[in-house]
């Protein structure tokens, strides 16, 4: 910290336009309390329904806790100074919110893949499915996606964090990452941007195609063996997609071409931080039946609990 002369960084924010900030201000609020509600509701009905207790829902569940952590790095600072003049972050926050956003991202990731896996072992190996997706199996799994994504984040904010920042310590954005922080030196970025592209860039684009790959793999073997239960198989492959592309679109537009003039890097963002972990929980559940039943019943539980006190 002593090598910089900044202490605390100014954000431009997404747009100057009232309306704008308006639609922002009631659009963000809204999904990240569906999102927060959304994703709480998954983990408390897989924790409390023991016929959910297999290693999708496990995984699944942990998915939601990750989502519960994406929206909360980037959202609640955003809505509270999306009205406000002047919106400063400390020089500590800042780093704070690049280690969490990069963990949580790495997380995700692995865990994405680790559903992918998890969906190959079922469709393709059914015998084998609970020797192979064993407890020890979901927990080493689990343990993976932190260490991964702990080492993601760790890795790259060693090199940034003591580079020399001496201003202007305006940020034209609304949370602080990589690309624009890194822009604030005053030295030659150029290596440290191409780390970051290829650090963070290469591994979104890259878990990218090994899901896609596993998918288009799993979706062969379906097709081959076509049989009543591939209809369902199919239903839950092609949700698993969807999250996919929503969440990995984003990703690899903000690392992947860091350097480009336009705005739309700021508004994915906003799609990443607010409206994926809150379609993540809606795909899962309207398209699964077992977590439907099971969802309303915990929800009817809470409503005769709280009739009761
Ligand atoms: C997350 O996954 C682990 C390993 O399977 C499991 O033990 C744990 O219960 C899961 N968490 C939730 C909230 O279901």
């Amino acid at each position: 910290m002593n090598h910089s002369m900044v202490s605390e960084f100014v954000f431009l924010g997404l747009t100057n336009s009232w309306e704008i900030q308006l639609l922002l201000f009631m659009f963000s609020s809204i999904f990240y309390m569906a999102s927060m509600l959304g994703n709480s509701l998954i983990v408390l009905t897989v924790m409390m329904n023991p016929h959910l207790h297999s290693p999708m829902y496990f995984l699944l569940a942990n998915l939601s806790i990750t989502d519960l952590g994406v929206s909360s790095v980037i959202s609640p600072k955003m809505i509270y100074d999306i009205f406000r003049k002047h919106k400063v972050i400390s020089f500590g926050g800042c780093i704070a919110q690049i280690f969490f956003i990069h963990i949580i991202g790495g997380v995700e990731m692995v865990l994405l893949i680790a559903m992918a896996f998890d969906r190959y072992v079922a469709i393709c190996k059914p015998l084998h499915y609970f020797t192979i997706m064993s407890r020890k199996m979901c927990l080493l799994l689990l343990v993976a996606a932190w260490i991964i994504g702990f080492i993601h984040s760790v890795v790259q904010l060693g090199f940034v964090v003591k580079l020399p920042i001496c201003g202007p310590n305006i940020i034209d954005s609304f949370y602080c990452d990589f690309p624009r922080f890194i822009k604030l030196a005053c030295t030659d970025t150029f290596r440290l941007e191409s780390m970051v592209t290829a650090n963070s860039g290469f591994i979104s684009l890259g878990s990218f195609f090994i899901l896609i790959v596993s998918y288009i793999f799993i979706l062969i073997t379906v097709r081959k063996h076509s049989s009543g239960s591939s209809s369902k198989a199919l239903s839950t492959l092609s949700t698993h997609v969807m999250v996919v592309i929503l969440f990995f679109g984003p990703c690899i537009f903000v690392y992947i071409w860091p350097h480009s003039t336009s705005h739309l890097d700021k508004f994915l963002v906003v799609f990443d931080a607010v409206l994926t972990p809150f379609l993540n929980s809606v795909i899962y559940t309207l398209r699964n039946k077992e977590m439907k039943v099971a969802m309303k019943k915990v929800c009817s539980q809470f409503i005769i609990y709280g009739r009761i006190s």
